[in-house]
Order: C-alpha cells, then structure tokens, then sequence
C-alpha cells in the first residue's frame, strides 16, 4: 500500500482510512491506488466493524488531480469501482469532511454512508469550470440525494456550498463542531450502537418530484446553445440518467459524456488556465518565504469610476479603506457611485443590507491627501497622464509614512518615471486594475526597475485577498494586455481601410468566442479614450512613422463620433443596440483614397482572424522574448481574466500552440509578402520562429 498518500489504521474497533496528499488531497495516481488498497485491507478485516475516511491537512478531498488528466492513459474506472465497493460495504462508513470536499472529493464523500462535516466545510462538484463533468458518478449520486433540479444547478455553476446549505440540502447529515475525525469516529461507534442499515445513496431514487415538467428539455436546449462548452449538455444527459435508469446504466451514460468532455478542447483550454492562473501568482528567482509586508489599512486617491471600483475591492475583503478626492463635489459623486452600486446588489438579493452597512463603514471618506498619511499602501487612480502622476507620487512621497507601498493605476504610462518622482521608487508598482475594478478579475502589477522583491511579493498575495487575479508585467508601453490590444486595434482598422465593415470583422472575431469584437469594444470604451492614447503615444515619440496607423480612430474623434455615448462611432446606436453606420463606411472610403490604399471586396473571415489574432500572438512573442511577462501562459491569464478572450480557447498564446506555431509563423510571413512589411507589423518574433521550428509551445514557454 501506498503508505505516505493513503493510511488505514484500527482505533479499537473501527478502521480510519486516511488521506494525506498535500496540499489539497487531491486523488493522484498514487492516492486512488492507496485508497484501494486501504479498502481492501479493511474488508479483509471482521475486526473492524465501521470504517471512517478523512484526510490530513487543510482540506478533505479537493478533486481528482487535474494534472494526471493530461495523461492519456488516465481512467476513473479504478476509483469508480472503489466508490462501488466502499458504499457496498456491510459495515458503516463515516466521512469526515473539513475544508472542502470538491469534485471526487464530494463523490467519496457521497459514496460513504454518512457525512459529518466541520463548520467551516464547502462542498460542491466544480468540474463544469474545468470543461468537464463530474466523472466518478456524482452525475448519478447528487440527482438522487438532493434532487435532479438541485443538482443540475449545483453542476452547471459548479458553485460550492457552505455546510449548512449542504445539510439543509441533504448532502451533509451533520454538522459538528469537534475535530471533523473525532466526529466522525463518534458517529460510527453511534451507528454501531443502533440497529443500523446502510444508506447507499445509489440506491435512492431521485424523486419524481424533484423534476418539474419540462425542466431538462429547457435545460438540455439551454446547454446546447453553448456548444463551446459540451460539458453542459453532459450534464444534463447525465442528470436525465439518473432521474429515468437504473443506477448501472447511469453509470454507463456518464461514462460516455466524461471520455467525450474529458478529451474536449474546451477542457484542455480551461485546464490550462487552472494551472496557468496559479502559476502567475508565483515570482521566479522570489524566495517563497519573503518577508511580506504587513497591509491593513488601504488608501485610494481619486473617486472616480476607477477610485471608486478600487475602494470596493477593499472594503469588501474587509480592508479599512481611506478615499481621498481633491473636491467635495467630486468625492460625493463618488461616493454616490459606491453607494449606488451596493444599493443595486441589494435590491437583486445578492448582498444583504447589513452586509452592504459593515462594507461601507470600511469606507473613510476624505478631502484631506493626509489621511492617507497612515495607510500601508496608497493606489493613485487619478487621470492618466504622467505629469499629474508623477506630481502625485512625489506628494505621496512625502506624506505616506515609511514602508507604505505607494502604487499606481496607470494602463499604458511609465512606472519607473512616476516610481522615481516619488522620491522611493523600491516602494512603488503600478496596479493595472480593470474597469468596473470592484467586477473585473484580471490585476496587471506592474514591476519597476527599482521595485523591492519584498514590495512586488505584498501586492501579489495582497490581490489574491481581494480576489483579483494577478499577473506581472515588467514596465513597457501598454504593459502586456494593452500592448497587445494595440496591435489587434491596428489590423482591425486597417482592414477597415481595406474594405471590411466593422460588422464583418466584429462577427469574425465573435465567431472565434471573444464576447466582443474590437469595433464594437471601443464604441463602448469610447473612442475619445482610444484616440487620446494614440495622440499621446504619438507625442511620446511611440508609434511607427506610419502615416495610416491609426487614421479611422483619430478621426472618428475629430468628428466627434465617440462611440456609444454619442450615439455613433464605428456603429451607429439606438440605445445599445449597433447598426452599421453609412458614415464610417464614407469616411474608410475617403481615407483610403487619401492614403492610396487599394480597397479590396475580397477579405475573409480568415483573414481578419488571422490578421488580428496572429499579429497580438507574435507581439505577445515578443513579449516574452523581452522578459516584460515571465511566462506565456501569465499572458493567456490577462487575456482571459481581462479582455474577454473565450477560455474554452485557453488563452491566445495556447490558442497559437493549438492551431500550430508552424502555422501561425507561415500566416504571418505570408501576410508580410502580400501587405508589404514597410514598419515591421509583420517581423515574426525570433522567439515565435524558434519555438515553431523546434515544436514547442508558446504557453508553456518560461523566460
Ligand atoms: N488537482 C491538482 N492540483 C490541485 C487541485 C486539483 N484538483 N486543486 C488544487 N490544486 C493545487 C493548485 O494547483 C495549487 O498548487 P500550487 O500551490 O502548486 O500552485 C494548490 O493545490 C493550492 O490550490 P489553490 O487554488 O492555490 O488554493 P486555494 O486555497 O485558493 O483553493 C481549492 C483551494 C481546492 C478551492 C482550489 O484549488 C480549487 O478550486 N481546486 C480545484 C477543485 C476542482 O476543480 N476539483 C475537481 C477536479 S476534477
């Protein structure tokens, strides 16, 4: 037996299989195989009349181990059977839960007899977010114990649960406040005590009731209009099963859909970026146990959309917070904002008024830049321009006490420059939030030359407490999403220039599974924002000598065609709601006569995918070459947690590595021939060359 993963051993009369697979349980090879073994051992044992499984650590089981589903040879049908056995068992079997019980976690749990669970446990069957489905027939056993309605909800958010609701929902029989083993160890011997029958959850039958008519046909319709996603059919095939077979044939079925979703390219996209997510979190060349600074209470300069966004990432982590506006009417109005966005929680039953009343106490108000004097760190979210950051830093240079982080929210200016202005650049960032900052997921932290290790290390386990996904960027124009959205907004217009519409190329783009084409994107951001970026960089010395780069944005603006707000700008809008505007397709026209660029009606749905897709995988290329992002996956983590890029895609760079970096390099010398590569646009990265003539991957590659 596979003694470190897997334990049995005997308390007097009842055996205690225990995990202990650090740092999650997770059920490896190796602990599946223990498992078996421990069982095995224990039936063979009519000493022993109860059996109590629990695990070491910080958790029960939190899943199958992801990682062993990259092998080919993988198969559930050893730990299925073991599930088998294990509930066949005679004799009572006692789960002990604490932590979480995930995925083939909550389908041992579910196989045992009964479940006690400490006060803080969460339970739930999460695979729907790896592209998968529970595989270890949890499909077939939570329908029977909660309801096949219940269930289908548990499975398609894939959401956890806390104890309570799991007790009141019937997957956990109890709560108890004693150490989860010693509970456990107390109800086998009660259940040893009483006349005793085991409950086999596949015995039950999901009750008819639990199936309100119609409910799977809306389901399955529901499910397959995702067809990106089949684990969502899956599901709701598998919860069918339950609800109508026998629990074999169940099983049967559910085998079926988890071979066909577990060798789906959605789940290796999104397994992917399970990996690739907590692997941004980790610093090269960092020791793991750096001192971190301690953060407690949180300043915000500036109140406005992105001050405020910001300020309610804080207080609801449960972080004092001082905002500081210039202006009481601009401070009120942000406050407003704050208020206002928590109201809207409330009155939608997401968020209770108590709840909203402790979060905003968290808030201080201030119009006074000292009060921030005492903050542990200090994120300015003023307007972007260097000047008026970089006179911001040097004032927080000299009122925030010493060892405050001072941190800047800027998306495309020099970190170092407003760093050095503050007159302590080993204790300033920048923080790259994404708006609305209290929504969006993605956090770009922005490492400047001289930022301390111990600095950059706080910010990054800080944003994981604010449940921000973080990823590094060395300091560069755009850092790595902007950077890379510059050079996709470049080919978009110039196919505009050429002759698509924005329709076409938006609904190009769509069809790739991005939620939104790059047309319709900047209409919403505003097209102002797009063109004071570009008439910016422009000043700066920053954009190619190209007289076309850029041409419809800027003059879009000069027109005053902002985009939605206006109501035109590439489109023009009732409500929200696009519809071609003949003015974009006159002034393309004129512009392209201007320029002398020849318009063409033959440009494909390929070639706008390809133009802007490949273009941003070899500037991510370089990128990495540069050492701006430490790995090509953190790359595909700002893509899919900030930009909207689909995650059953996994990400651009894997998107590259599917469709072949061979490909893509042939795509983009091709492009060079036919468009002419006057400024570069077409220049394959060396590294992207590399990698594609030696086979490897660009999202596996590490600097
Ligand atoms: N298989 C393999 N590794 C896993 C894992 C799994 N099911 N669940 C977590 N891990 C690893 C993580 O990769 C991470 O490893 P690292 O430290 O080397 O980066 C470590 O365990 C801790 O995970 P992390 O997510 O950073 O910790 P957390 O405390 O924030 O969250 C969980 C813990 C269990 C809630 C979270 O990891 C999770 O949701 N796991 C996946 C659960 C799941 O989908 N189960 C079904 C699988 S089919």
């Amino acid at each position: 037996m596979s003694q470190a993963v897997v334990t049995l051993r005997a308390e007097g009369a009842i055996g205690i299989l225990t995990i202990n697979n650090p740092p999650v349980n997770a059920l490896s090879p190796a602990a599946v195989q223990g498992l078996i073994e421990g069982l095995a051992v224990f039936e063979a044992n009519p000493a022993l009349k109860a059996l109590v499984v629990h695990c070491e650590g910080r958790s029960f089981v939190a899943g199958g181990d992801i990682a062993s589903f990259e092998d080919p040879a993988f198969s559930a049908t050893p730990y299925n059977q073991f599930l088998g056995r294990l509930e066949a068992s005679a004799r009572p079997v006692v789960a002990a839960l604490h932590g979480t019980a995930l995925g083939g976690g909550l389908e041992l749990a579910m196989a045992c007899h009964w479940r006690v669970a400490a006060p803080g446990t969460r339970v739930g069957l999460p695979e729907v977010k790896l592209g998968l489905i529970p595989g270890s027939l949890g499909t077939q056993r939570l329908p029977r114990l909660v309801g096949a309605e219940r269930a289908l909800d548990l499975m398609l958010s894939g959401r956890m649960v806390d104890a309570k609701q799991a007790q009141a929902l019937g997957v956990v029989d109890e709560i108890s406040e004693q150490p989860p083993l010693q509970a456990a160890l107390a109800r086998a011997q009660a259940l040893l005590k009483q006349d005793w029958a085991p409950r086999r959850t596949s015995e039950l039958t999901a009750a008819p009731a639990s199936l309100p008519a119609g409910l799977l046909d809306q389901a399955l319709a529901q499910a397959r209009a995702k067809p990106r996603y089949p684990a969502h059919e899956a599901i709701v095939e598998c919860v069918r099963a339950a609800s109508t077979l026998p629990f074999a044939q169940g099983e049967a079925v559910e085998a079926r859909w988890f071979a066909r979703v577990l060798s789906s390219d959605t789940s290796k996209a999104m397994r992917h970026l399970f990996f690739a997510e907590r692997a941004a979190e980790k610093i090269p060349g960092l020791p793991r146990d750096l001192a971190l600074r301690p953060i407690r209470k949180v300043g915000v300069l500036g109140a406005g959309t992105m001050g405020g966004g910001i300020a309610m990432s804080f207080i609801n982590a449960g972080f004092e917070t001082v905002l500081v506006e210039a202006s009481a009417d601009a401070l009120e109005r942000g406050l407003s904002t704050v208020r206002r966005n928590y109201d809207a929680s409330v009155s939608k039953g997401k968020l209770s008024a108590e709840e909203r009343d402790r979060r905003l106490a968290r808030l201080t108000p201030s119009l006074e830049d000292t009060d921030l004097g005492d903050c542990d760190i200090v994120i300015e979210a003023a307007f972007e321009n260097l000047a008026l950051k970089q006179q911001i830093a040097q004032r927080l240079g000299q009122i925030c006490k010493p060892g405050a982080i001072i941190a800047t929210n800027t998306s495309t200016l020099d970190v170092n420059a407003i760093a050095d202005a503050s007159g302590r650049p080993a204790n300033v960032l920048g923080m790259h939030f994404f708006s609305p900052a209290n929504v969006m997921r993605l956090l770009e932290v922005v490492r400047g030359a001289k930022t301390d290790p111990g600095v950059l290390a706080t910010v990054m386990k800080l944003a994981r407490s604010i449940a921000k996904v973080a990823v590094v960027s060395g300091v560069c124009y755009g850092f790595i999403g902007n950077r890379m959205a510059e050079v996709y907004m470049r080919e978009a217009e110039f196919l505009m220039l050429e002759g698509a519409t924005p329709g076409q190329i938006d609904k190009a783009i769509e069809s790739v599974g991005l939620a939104m084409g790059p047309c319709r994107m900047l209409d919403m951001a505003g097209i102002d924002v797009g063109a004071k970026t570009i008439i910016e960089r422009e000043k700066a010395g920053g954009l190619p000598t190209d007289p076309t780069y850029r041409v419809m944005v800027r003059k879009l603006f000069e027109l005053g065609q902002l985009g939605q707000k206006t109501g035109a700008g590439y489109y023009r809008y009732e409500g929200r709601t696009p519809a071609p505007n003949p003015d974009t397709q006159a002034i393309c026209e004129a512009l392209a006569k201007q320029y002398g660029i020849a318009r063409r009606s033959d440009i494909t749905d390929t070639e706008i995918i390809e133009r802007l897709l490949y273009s941003m995988v070899n500037e991510g290329a370089r990128i990495l070459e540069e050492g701006i992002a430490y790995r090509g996956s953190d790359i595909d983590v700002v893509w899919t947690a900030g930009y909207g890029f689909p995650d059953h895609q996994g990400g651009p760079m894997f998107m590259a590595d599917e469709r072949g970096l061979k490909h893509v390099v042939e795509r983009l010398d091709h492009y060079a021939a036919t468009r002419g590569n006057r400024f570069g646009y077409w220049t394959v990265s060396p590294l992207l060359r590399r990698l594609a003539s030696e086979g490897l991957r660009l999202s596996q590659y590490a600097g």
